[in-house]
């Protein structure tokens, strides 16, 4: 978890021209920068990027916000992912801070799952060699594939007890809670509910992660059954896309060598690591995800894939390239002896044989990939036309133009096609490829993020109902329902939060403290005073807690808004220096001189008080729209990127006010309308509540209702004339 501290810290370094441009092509139009926006297709610029305001934002699809925003739209990820990614590209150390009791909660439950785990993975290797029916059954079965028990130790295999609950039962019994063993999928429940071991009578081949975590676990059948394999569920601790089966035995190794060995299956990392080849990982039999690609890509950039050179081997072998190449690994790839797999392979040859045969028969993947269609396509036309647009598209996925240059002039020699053709294909092919493969990694995000959304949903409320406090008068009155969207009260609150979260820390008005000393008032605390005069308050939670946010703001901004103008001062002192240089120069006489520096010091004073105005009115938006909490930032994003009705109030220069600047006289009323609407709805209750009392005969309540609609009426018609009237002195 990121400190407060750092995530400012993070959140101030972040430069939003710098961080889109890591993304889009910039240029610059005026003060502001544009390009093509990376959320849409489209061919005319429509995204900017202000810099002053250090947010981005598509006039064509809305979307937008600060750095943060940015990288979380683009990215995928979560609020937390963006500042670790910002941190890292501004090189910020991180520093952990104390998790909240929902992310304790979530935390303990993960090391709980993982603690079990790693309980049943010993547990199942006691059963392997020191049961009998383990030693019967699962280790003679292993020691005749040819597994030693050194692979068998280092790779941690094991044994189901062929009993219906033989995990279940000694887990209980070690004290473990059941409902984790569900969670991770030991033990499931039949639908008739009862509980069950998920790989009972199979042999175990456990899932670490990079780190040496049990995350899952592949269990084999043993009995010709139906499925030969099964796996633990997808969990809180296991996402399938992002673990790579040996990846723990095998990562020294592959930095070592600086390459690994991609295979399919569990037996042939381990029959290949027998052979001597300790850099294997296996995708278990489905073609590379991009999570998993990622993952090789901390190790090593080169990959060898290792088939099967049957039909259906060499097929596998060329599905999933385009994603590889797409992330700069060199490729290349290995076809054994027909009927033979890695495993099968490494027991009827020498580990010398083995290695032998790789560097002689290893290829590289475009290379290979080229004469395979080729020689598919022999003399037929079309084929080769097709053979040709699918090179074409794999030389597309290179990102290096230099690599893909060399690859290209082999290729067009491999296929007897003139290279120009080739590159200029390649190229145009470049745009639909990119965007594929960007669809492909969202699609896998987005997948992603329903599963854990999902699951959210499954996962038991982590807080007590109760302990959620809801700091609201109205509704603790149980005077106004909630203001939900569809409430009436709903666009009256949203249109005072909105001057708030935009406004918040602007100068707005003097006032007095509690002990009757004049203080000026910021918007924010205006909007407080407002309230807290007549008990109002939002209905709206996130109303709520951004009015809170942007109150408790005051001290940062006080500091930060010195630090502003102390850093804008040298730019005026020389604007005043240049100034005065050239006064000296025309000036006639020393009346002149002294008039014209007192006409240069009010420009300038203008300027800088301008400047500063700008700073503040800006600020609060700012600061909100990279907020952590998910609702107190969607608000400020919409607040800001709202464009304010013009004016018809112009100032001296004949320029429409800016919103900021005509305050003054749109948050009262806006929030004199709030209170009329809060009012309406109560006289309209009362109004209901009187005709209930009337038709059930009920009349002595009658009077006093009638009392309180009156009074109600006349703070009603108080507030309108104070729309009119209020007398408010503004700052300056
Ligand atoms: N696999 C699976 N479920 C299946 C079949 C296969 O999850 N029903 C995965 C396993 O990860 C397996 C890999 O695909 O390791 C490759 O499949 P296969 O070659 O059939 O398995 P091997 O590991 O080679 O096992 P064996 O040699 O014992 O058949
Ligand atoms: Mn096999």
């Amino acid at each position: 978890m990121i400190d407060r501290a750092t995530a400012e810290k993070i959140k101030d370094a972040a430069d939003i021209v710098e961080v889109v441009s890591d993304y889009v092509h910039l240029t610059r139009r005026g003060s502001n920068y544009m390009g093509l926006c990376p959320f849409h297709n489209e061919r005319t610029p429509s995204f900017s990027v202000n810099r002053r305001k250090n947010m981005c934002y598509c006039f064509s699809c809305h979307k937008g916000g600060s750095p943060v925003n940015f990288i979380m739209e683009k990215e995928g990820i979560s609020y937390h992912d963006a500042l670790l990614q910002l941190a890292k590209k501004y090189g910020i150390e991180v520093q952990e801070r104390q998790m909240t009791d929902e992310e304790r909660m979530r935390q303990s439950l993960r090391e709980g799952m993982l603690v079990a785990n790693e309980w049943a993975m010993l547990q199942m290797e006691h059963n392997l060699t020191e049961t009998q029916e383990g030693r019967d059954i699962g280790l003679q079965y292993l020691s005749h594939r040819g597994l030693t028990p050194e692979a068998i130790k280092k790779f941690h295999l094991g044994y189901a007890l062929d009993r219906p609950t033989a995990l279940a039962d000694a887990a209980k019994s070690a004290g473990y809670d059941l409902e984790v063993l569900k969670a991770v999928g030991l033990v499931g429940v039949s639908q008739r509910g009862n509980l069950y071991d998920r790989f009972r009578g199979r042999v175990i081949f456990p899932i670490l992660n990079p780190a040496g975590k049990v995350v899952a676990f592949g269990g084999r059948d043993l009995k010709g059954g139906p499925a030969k394999y099964v796996n633990s569920p997808e969990s809180d601790i296991y996402k399938k896309n992002r673990e790579l089966y040996g990846i723990h035995q095998a990562k020294n190794e592959i930095v070592r060598q600086d390459k690994c060995f991609l295979v399919e299956g569990y037996m042939d990392v381990i029959g290949m690591w027998q052979s001597g080849m300790e850099n294997v990982i296996a995708s278990s039999g489905t073609a590379l995800t991009d999570g998993q690609i990622a993952l090789i890509h901390r190790f090593t950039e080169n990959i060898t894939l290792l088939y099967d050179g049957d039909a259906a081997g060499i097929k596998a072998s060329l599905r999933g390239i385009d994603m590889l190449l797409s992330h700069k690994m060199k490729v290349k790839v290995l076809l054994l002896p027909d009927g033979h797999d890695p495993d099968s392979f490494a027991r009827v040859n020498t580990p010398e044989k083995f290695r032998e045969y790789v560097k002689a028969h290893e290829t590289d993947i475009i290379r290979f990939k080229t004469q395979v269609m080729m020689q598919d396509a022999a003399d037929d036309p079309l084929k080769r036309s097709d053979a040709i647009r699918s090179v074409v598209e794999s030389l597309a996925c290179i990102p290096d133009p230099i690599t893909a240059k060399v690859y290209i002039q082999e290729c067009a020699r491999l296929m007897n096609v003139d290279e120009e053709t080739i590159s200029t294909e390649t190229q145009r092919m470049r745009v639909k490829v990119l965007e594929r493969i960007r669809s492909e990694r969202r699609h896998e995000s987005e997948k992603e993020r329903i599963d854990v959304e999902l699951r959210q949903k499954e996962a038991p409320d982590p807080l007590p109902k109760h302990e959620r406090t809801s700091d609201n008068d109205i509704q603790k009155k149980g005077q106004e329902p909630a203001a939900k969207p569809e409430s009436r009260l709903y666009p009256l609150e949203r249109q005072v939060v909105r001057y708030c979260v935009r406004y918040g820390m602007m100068d707005f008005c003097e006032g007095v403290d509690e002990g009757g000393e004049a203080v000026w008032l910021n918007v924010a605390e205006f909007i407080d005073s407002e309230f807290r005069a007549d008990g109002v308050a939002f209905s709206s939670p996130t109303f709520s807690s951004a009015l809170e946010t942007t109150l408790a703001m005051k001290a940062r901004y006080k500091t930060d808004a010195e630090r502003y103008k102390t850093a804008r001062q040298p730019e005026y002192d020389e604007k005043r220096r240049k100034g005065i240089d050239e006064i000296a120069e025309k000036a006639l006489d020393l009346n002149m001189i002294a008039y014209e520096e007192k006409m240069l010091d009010e420009r300038i004073d203008e300027e800088m008080w301008n400047d500063l105005r700008l700073f503040s009115a800006e600020y609060t938006g700012r600061m909100l729209a990279s907020h952590e909490d998910d609702g107190i930032r969607r608000l400020a994003n919409e607040c800001i990127n709202d464009t304010p009705p013009l004016s018809k109030r112009f100032d001296r220069l004949g320029q429409n006010l800016p919103e900021h600047e005509r305050l003054v006289e749109l948050l009262p009323r806006a929030i004199d309308e709030l209170k009329q609407g809060i009012i309406r709805l109560r006289i309209d209750s009362l109004m209901k509540e009187m005709r209930d009392c009337q038709q059930n005969g009920d009349t002595s309540r009658i009077p006093e209702i009638m009392q309180e609609i009156s009074h109600l009426h006349q703070l009603q018609s108080q507030i309108a004339k104070a729309i009119g009237e209020r007398v408010i002195s503004p700052i300056r």
